[in-house]
C-alpha cells in the first residue's frame, strides 16, 4: 500500500443497530419535529406483517405515514418521479426508506428529486452530475430489511433508464441517511433464496472492497471483519436462521457498503450487465460470478488472498483455496454454479462483455480488466 497523494475517508452515519431498534423510529421523528413521512418500500414488503406494524406504531404517535411502494425489482426513473409526485401531492416533511436495496435506492433518489427538478439523469455521477446536487434535501431515514446491499449507509442510488435499462448512479454525500435503524428482527422471515443471494452480495462488497486499488486501511479492516462475520453466519442464516446469524449478516452487509467507498471490482462489473440485460437479481448475479472474478484476481495479489484465506480459517492460505471456498459456499446455500443456470445464453456474451467493459466498478479492481478478459470470464462461467 502506498500513500501517493491525499485521500479522503468518511464515516459519518449514525446507526442504531439491534433487534427492536425500529421501534425507536416514531420517537426519533417526533424529536425531530417530523410528522408526515413518505415511507418508501416495495410491493412485497408493503404487505408484510412487520411493515404494517411499523406504520401502526407511527400512527399511535400521531404520525401519518404515506406509503409509496410502486417500484420495479430493478428500479427505473419513472418509479422515482411517481414517488416524488406523491411526496409533493401529500405535502410530506421527510422520507423513510424501508426495504431491500431496491426500495432504499428509490427512496434515496426521491430524496434527491424533491429539490432537484432537472432530468434525474442530469445528476448521474458518471457524467459528473454530482456537482449539480447543490440544494437542500429532505430529512432521510433508512430501515434495511435485507442483509446485502448495505444501501442504508450508502450515498448512491442505482436507477435504470425505463427504456434502455442502462443503470445510472446518483451519488452525493448529501444523500446519506441522517439516521439508520438496522433491526435484524426484520430480516428473520427473509426467504432462503433471497438470504443467499443478498448475503453473497454483501460478501462480494467486502471482498472487492478489501482488494480494490485505493489505499484505505480503515476500509480494509472493516472489510476483513465483514468477511469473517459472513463466514460465521451466512450458511446458518440461509439454512436455519436465528437472531445471531441474522444480526451478523445485517452488520456485515452494512460494513460491506461502508468498505466499498474504497471501490468495487471485476465481479460487480460482471454482475451489473446481467441485471440490465436479463433483469437478474443483483445479489444472484454477483454470487454466480464471484468465484470466477476472484480467480482472475489472484495473480499478483497472493498476499491479499492469503489474508482473506486466514479470515476464512482455511487450511491452505492461498487464492485457489479462497475460490474453492466460494464455490462450496454457493453450493451449500443453493446458488447455481453456472451462468446458463440463470438464463444466460451463448448469444448474450458479446453484449454482456461490452456492457461489463463500460461498467463503472472495474476501474477500481486491483488489476486492469480488458473487454477480452470479460468475454473469457463470461465464457468460463457459462
Ligand atoms: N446503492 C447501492 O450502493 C447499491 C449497491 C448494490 C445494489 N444496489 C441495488 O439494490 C437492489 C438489490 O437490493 P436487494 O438485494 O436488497 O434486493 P431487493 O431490494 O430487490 O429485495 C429482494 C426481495 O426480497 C424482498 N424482501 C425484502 N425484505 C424482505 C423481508 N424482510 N422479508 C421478506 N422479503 C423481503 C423484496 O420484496 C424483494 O422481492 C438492486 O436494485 C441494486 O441495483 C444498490
Ligand atoms: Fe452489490
Amino acid at each position: 500500500m502506498t500513500f501517493d497523494k491525499i485521500y479522503q475517508y468518511n464515516f459519518p452515519t449514525t446507526i442504531r443497530f439491534g433487534a427492536g431498534s425500529v421501534k425507536e423510529l416514531g420517537d426519533y421523528l417526533v424529536k425531530n419535529n417530523l410528522s408526515k413521512p413518505l415511507v418508501v418500500t416495495d410491493p412485497t414488503v408493503s404487505q408484510l406483517a412487520f411493515f404494517k406494524e411499523i406504520v401502526e406504531q407511527l400512527k399511535r404517535k400521531n404520525i401519518s405515514a404515506e406509503v409509496f411502494y410502486d417500484i420495479h425489482k430493478n428500479p427505473v426513473k419513472s418509479d422515482v418521479y411517481k414517488g416524488g409526485d406523491q411526496f409533493d401531492a401529500t405535502k410530506r416533511d421527510c422520507i423513510v426508506g424501508i426495504g431491500g436495496g431496491a426500495a432504499l435506492d428509490v427512496a434515496r433518489a426521491i430524496v434527491l428529486r424533491i429539490h432537484h427538478r432537472e432530468d434525474l439523469f442530469k445528476y448521474d455521477d458518471l457524467i459528473g452530475g454530482d456537482v449539480y446536487v447543490t440544494n437542500e434535501v429532505p430529512h432521510f431515514i433508512t430501515v434495511p430489511t435485507t442483509a446485502g446491499t448495505g444501501s442504508e449507509v450508502g450515498r448512491s442510488a442505482i436507477i435504470a433508464d425505463d427504456v434502455t435499462h442502462q443503470k445510472k448512479i446518483l451519488f452525493a454525500p448529501k444523500l446519506l441517511a441522517k439516521m439508520v435503524f438496522a433491526d435484524p428482527g426484520l430480516t428473520m422471515e427473509l426467504p432462503a433464496a433471497v438470504t443467499a443471494a443478498t448475503g453473497m452480495d454483501a460478501l462480494t462488497h467486502n471482498m472487492e472492497a478489501y482488494l480494490a486499488k485505493m489505499p484505505h486501511p480503515l476500509c480494509e479492516g472493516i472489510a476483513l471483519e465483514g468477511i469473517s462475520l459472513i463466514h460465521q453466519s451466512l450458511e446458518k442464516a440461509v439454512n436455519g436462521p436465528d437472531l445471531e446469524s441474522r444480526s451478523k449478516m445485517l452488520i456485515a452487509s452494512l460494513m460491506g457498503a461502508i468498505a466499498f467507498q474504497k471501490g468495487l471490482g471485476v465481479v460487480h462489473s460482471l454482475a451489473h450487465p446481467l441485471s440490465s440485460l436479463l433483469d437478474t437479481h443483483h445479489g444472484l448475479a454477483n454470487a454466480v460470478n464471484i468465484p470466477y472474478g476472484m480467480e482472475f484476481n489472484i495473480e499478483g495479489f497472493e498476499f491479499k488472498f492469503k489474508r482473506i484465506a486466514r479470515t476464512l480459517e482455511l487450511k491452505n492460505e492461498t487464492g485457489e483455496a479462497v475460490v474453492q471456498y466460494l464455490t462450496d459456499l454457493n453450493s451449500k446455500i443453493g446458488i447455481p454454479s453456472r451462468l446458463r443456470n440463470i438464463g444466460v445464453k451463448q448469444e448474450h456474451i458479446e453484449t454482456l462483455s461490452d456492457l461489463a467493459f463500460a461498467d463503472f466498478a472495474h476501474p477500481n479492481n486491483p488489476k486492469p480488466v480488458s473487454r477480452n478478459d470479460f468475454k473469457k470470464l463470461y465464457q468460463k462461467a457459462l
